[in-house]
């Protein structure tokens, strides 16, 4: 399957860009076809009406719209969506064809927090349902990431670990799913 995973922060240390990383090297091991959209190819110019789209944003659309899943790391801010990541869902919502309706989403997100970053989800999938993703029920939180993500970007908490598999077998299977309806 070619898949699209698209996060993290712009910080060159993001917590959420290392387990993203993770899941893409499980995602492709598992044989599935990675594109990995992170810092800088998603320091996008502002959108603003009338502006043409950057070739960055023009790359993430194309990617999008030959992608049957998209993977979301994404920090919590605020509770909410960090701002160059709503920009870039601003961008691609805009574009034509637009590559939301019926795409299969896995919301993931590492923080230093006791909650992993689960409030910053019910933001994404409101912005998720009103473009018409198919956002899956069930995601992948890393609380306290600081210290229970490994170097490459894995989970140490021994429940966690054991999630990743259980989430990632879910979203091909939905992804499968929709994908053979298509
Ligand atoms: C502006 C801002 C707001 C934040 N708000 C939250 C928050 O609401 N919840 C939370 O768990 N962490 C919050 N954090 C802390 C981030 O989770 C933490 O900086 C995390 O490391 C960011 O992800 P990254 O490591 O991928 O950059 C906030 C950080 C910043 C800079």
């Amino acid at each position: 399957m070619q898949l699209v995973l698209m996060g993290g922060s712009l910080r060159s240390a993001s917590l959420n860009t290392r387990l993203m990383r993770h899941l893409a090297q499980r995602l492709e091991s598992l044989g599935h076809q990675v594109s990995v959209f992170a810092g800088e190819a998603l320091r996008l110019p502002l959108y603003e009406d009338g502006t043409a789209p950057a070739p960055e944003t023009l790359a993430l659309h194309q990617a999008l719209l030959e992608a049957q899943g998209l993977v979301i790391v994404s920090p919590e801010y605020n509770a909410g969506i960090p701002g160059h990541l709503k920009n870039a869902v601003d961008w691609l919502s805009t574009m034509k064809p637009s590559p939301w309706p019926g795409l299969p989403v896995l919301l993931c997100a590492a923080s230093p927090g006791a909650f992993g970053g689960a409030r910053g989800h019910m933001a994404w999938r409101a912005t998720l349902a009103n473009m018409g993703a198919m956002a899956l029920p069930e995601a992948l939180t890393v609380p306290h990431a600081d210290q229970q993500l490994d170097a490459e970007g894995a989970p140490t908490d021994a429940r966690t670990a054991a999630a990743v598999p259980k989430i990632l077998e879910g979203f091909l299977s939905l992804a499968t799913r929709l994908h053979a309806k298509s």
